[in-house]
């Protein structure tokens, strides 16, 4: 039998993480939005799609959870997204009182099913859907290293004109400002990236990944990103579908790991059929450690408006 996924909130993030999972034939797919007419339009449009890129999966789009019975992956993407002036910060409000009526509804109809959560502030939505949920930690995970990491990657190829299959690189820490780009686990070709840019290089590149979120909001002025959001949540959803046993960067409820004690927080996660199956702990510099307890402090501090 084939896996079930529901992806709460059918706006550009959820119905494109549909796309993906429906064109890599993942598992059949339920979109559910409060908006009528929205998830059953978008559905309806990709199912057509089905016959053209060869994929059997069922799409539906519903406004009722029922139809979201026994998931046994839920992404969530409810919300609403930055506009140009908004930082992630400026969705704290309306976006927790969203979640608390999503993650309600998710854990009523799918009480064994594992987490995605996408929504922003991502690290302060993550921890409110483990608080919320009562799911324990391998069961809820938050989607935003993959997509910092990846805004690394490709502008690194893109400046060094090679393949983006060379790079390899880390992002931790928070969705936000104070994410840590980690330059010593930087190579291309396993290469460090010290050998073949300058610090100069190096320090815009960061600087442009924290931003990468901004930059798109600027050109898109009515949205934010969603075509690499949604194929980061699709790349964790695979991993757990499929059993991969895969490490990716994923924001992980932290028991202790790198001092850090309950609160999410974006480390490297071992994703397969159990959800989070271990946190892989790596050694950090002081100042790379640094950089993380500041990155965790500006969590703390959403999380507490919050009080989750
Ligand atoms: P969008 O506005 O296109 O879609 C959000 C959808 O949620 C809308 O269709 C809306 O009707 C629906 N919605 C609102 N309240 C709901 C409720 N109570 N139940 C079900 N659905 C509800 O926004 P987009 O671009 O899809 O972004 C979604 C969220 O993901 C935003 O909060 C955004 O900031 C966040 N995001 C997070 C990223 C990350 O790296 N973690 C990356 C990209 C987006
Ligand atoms: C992003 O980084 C808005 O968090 C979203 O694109």
């Amino acid at each position: 039998m084939r896996k079930k996924v529901s992806i709460i909130g059918a706006g550009n993030v959820g119905s494109t993480a549909a796309h993906w999972l429906m064109a890599k034939e993942l598992a059949d797919v339920v979109m559910i939005d409060v908006v009528e007419g929205v998830p059953q339009g978008k559905a309806l449009d990709l199912r057509q799609a089905l016959p053209i890129e060869r994929s059997d999966v069922h799409i539906t789009g519903s406004n009722d959870y029922a139809d979201t019975a026994n998931s046994d992956v839920v992404i969530i993407t409810a919300g609403i997204a930055r506009k140009p002036g908004m930082s992630r910060d400026d969705l704290l409000h309306t976006n927790f009182k969203i979640m608390t009526d999503v993650v309600k509804n998710v854990v009523a109809y799918s009480p064994e099913s594992i987490l995605i959560v996408v929504s922003n502030p991502l690290d302060a939505m993550v921890q409110a859907a483990y608080r919320l949920s009562g799911f324990n930690r391998e069961r809820v995970i938050g989607m935003a290293g993959i997509l910092d990491s990846g805004r690394f990657k490709s502008f690194i190829a893109e400046e060094l004109q090679v393949s983006v299959e060379n790079m390899s690189c880390l992002v931790l820490g928070g969705h936000g400002d104070n994410m840590v780009p980690l330059i010593r686990y930087t190579t291309v070709a396993s290469i460090p990236i010290t050998e073949l840019l300058s610090k100069e290089r190096i320090d815009a590149i960061i600087q442009r990944t924290r931003d990468g979120g901004g930059e798109i909001v600027k050109y898109l002025k009515t949205g934010s990103a969603y075509y690499a959001p949604s194929a980061a949540a699709v790349e964790m959803a695979e991993a757990i579908l499929k059993d991969k046993k895969k490490i990716l960067p994923c924001a992980a409820y932290l028991e202790g790991e790198y001092g850090v004690n309950g609160y999410f927080m974006g480390v490297l996660c071992k994703l397969g059929a159990a959800g989070l199956e271990q946190i892989v702990e790596i050694r950090l510099s002081d100042e790379e450690h640094a950089a993380l307890m500041k990155s965790a402090a500006a969590v703390k501090e959403l999380c507490d408006v919050i009080g989750v």
